[in-house]
């Protein structure tokens, strides 16, 4: 399901007064989006991001020269040839307007970096984004929203994404900031910890078996821990790309002390540490294997027909 008309008309209005206000003559980017066939061509019409706005992008997106930046649209690629210029990572440009590309090419020729950056007439929609390690947007709200499924399906956990003025809906933004009257929305891929989880321990009666059972909403979760006969609910869990970690309070004797679980996920293991109350590492590991049939896709809103 790849157009949702009235919610594009909408957000292409939404982005035409904001639009406006910055200056581009919307006569002019409407004239430029018919020239290309008609709005069913482009999803989203050409608009360049301010460079104070694409150094922020680039900024909360920490880039460096271990970085593989996408920007889906690329327009003029400016936002791919800063990252390969000011911060020496590689980029891929996408865009359907042939002009953008040609123009692409002859800009990062300009800024020698050629060698760093390469720029593909395609569509967004059937772009593979398995290699990304960041991808940088500036489309449109219901654009957004319609790729959102495919950045879940095809990002690693840890890919940051960042986007200029539009957010992903109810996938609320890592951090946000505001330059120069432009929002930036920044996130950081959430590994897919749902579903239910198993290890054993040595505990003080021989070998404890622990479950886990977590629901994940984007970045967030909820669950319980079961050892034994007592279920304790989770609290306090926090996903950064593969990075996991949630607290317990676990029965000791009479009392109930506040145990957090911290742990790297990997498929469907997660291996990781115990920190007790004091936040002292008791040096326990703890490697838990999760039931694969337990998942669930994290976003498959596609999967809804509207
Ligand atoms: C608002 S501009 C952003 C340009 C650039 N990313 C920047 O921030 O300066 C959106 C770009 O998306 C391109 N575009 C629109 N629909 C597309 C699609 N389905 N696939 C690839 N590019 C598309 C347009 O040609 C345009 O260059």
């Amino acid at each position: 399901m790849r157009r949702i008309q009235t919610g594009r008309l909408i957000a292409l209005l939404i982005m035409v007064a904001g639009i406006s206000t910055a200056g581009v003559s919307l006569h002019g980017l409407i004239e430029r989006t018919y020239a290309l066939g008609g709005p069913d061509e482009l999803d989203v019409p050409y608009v360049p991001t301010p460079e104070s706005v694409v150094e922020k992008m680039l900024d909360m997106a920490a880039v460096t020269g271990s970085d593989l930046v996408y920007d889906l649209g690329c327009g003029d690629g400016r936002i791919v040839i800063a990252a390969a210029k000011e911060r020496g990572a590689r980029g891929v440009g996408i865009d359907l307007d042939p002009e953008r590309i040609r123009e692409s090419k002859e800009n990062a020729r300009e800024a020698r970096v050629t060698d760093r950056v390469m720029f593909v007439r395609q569509d967004l929609y059937n772009t593979d984004l398995r290699d990304a390690t960041v991808v940088t947007l500036y489309l449109l709200p219901s654009v957004n929203l319609e790729i959102r499924p495919k950045l879940f399906k095809e990002l690693k956990p840890g890919t940051r994404v960042v986007s200029h003025d539009f957010d992903m809906g109810e996938w609320t933004a890592d951090q946000i900031a505001e330059v120069d009257g432009s929002m930036v929305y920044f996130w950081v891929m959430p590994a897919n910890v749902s579903g239910t989880w198993e290890w054993t321990m040595p505990g003080s009666a021989g070998k404890e078996r622990f479950v886990l059972k977590l629901e994940q909403e984007f970045q967030n979760a909820r669950g319980t821990l079961t050892s034994g006969s007592s279920e304790m609910p989770v609290h306090d869990v926090r996903i950064s790309g593969d990075q996991v970690s949630f607290t317990v309070d676990q029965a000791a004797g009479d009392e109930a002390v506040s145990v957090r679980y911290e742990g790297r996920v990997n498929g469907d293991t997660i291996q990781g540490v115990i920190h007790n109350p004091d936040g002292q590492s008791e040096g326990k590991g703890w490697t838990a294997r999760r039931d694969p049939s337990t998942v669930v896709p994290i976003d498959n809103s596609d999967e809804i027909p509207l």
